[in-house]
């Protein structure tokens, strides 16, 4: 099979300016509804690109934990490689691809750190083991070895018990959106592109050619 020969023709659904919702986040919201509805596998997983202090960009997926018109909240290691890059530039882009429903979600944005409160509560919500994964892993720095991570999994555990406190280098952030773009695939790669662009503190609608 030559890769160049792998395509698809997209038909299942299109996408008009008088179908959308006039916010962005309402028509995330039902796009982000159809997607579990459909029984996308982890339609919370999204790309999160990020760029350093020279520019230099990288992604890696995440997911998302809330989101509301203030933005999309996502949990991290602050001193991990994204966290180092959103010190130096506090803009990024977040892409959802959600194949069953034949749609991509893009979203650019600064970003913010959350409160302490919303991490501390997020933090307590989760499985014992991953808070405890918190403080054990030194997130995007070189292991010298598995055996490395997992001694300190054991000595975290040993410290911190069944209830330990969120790291103060572990937390979330809020993509705070500034363009949001939905694209439904359509045949013949006339897919449907449309797109708000927040000019003003208000949402203009844009198409943008496939
Ligand atoms: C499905 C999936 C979900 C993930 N969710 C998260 C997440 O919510 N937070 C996170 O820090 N890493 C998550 N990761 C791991 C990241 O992709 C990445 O490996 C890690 O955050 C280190 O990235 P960095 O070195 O660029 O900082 C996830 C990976 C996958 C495949």
């Amino acid at each position: 099979m030559k890769l160049a020969d792998l395509r698809t023709d997209y038909k299942m659904a299109s996408l008009d300016e008088s179908d959308v919702a006039a916010s962005p986040f309402t028509q995330f919201n039902v796009w982000f509804s159809d997607a579990t509805k459909a029984e996308v596998p982890e339609p919370n997983a999204m790309t999160l690109a990020t760029c350093d202090a020279n520019g230099r960009p990288s992604a890696r997926v995440v997911l998302i934990k809330d989101f509301d018109e203030r933005g999309m909240v996502f949990f991290t290691n602050y001193q991990s490689r994204k966290g180092q890059d959103l010190a130096a530039n506090n803009r990024a882009a977040l892409l959802f691809f959600w194949p069953e429903l034949e749609r991509q979600i893009r979203i650019e944005g600064r970003v913010e750190t959350v409160s302490a409160a919303d991490s501390d509560a997020y933090y307590q919500s989760r499985p014992a083991l991953s808070r405890i994964g918190a403080w054990a892993s030194p997130q995007s720095q070189v292991l010298p070895s598995r055996n490395a991570l997992e001694a300190r999994f054991a000595a975290f555990s040993a410290e911190h018990g069944e209830n330990p406190p969120r790291p103060a280098h572990w937390g979330g952030y809020r993509v705070v959106p500034s363009f949001f773009e939905f694209w439904q695939g359509r045949r013949s790669r006339l897919h449907d592109r449309i797109c708000y662009r927040l000019a003003e503190s208000k949402w203009k609608l844009e198409r943008l050619a496939p």
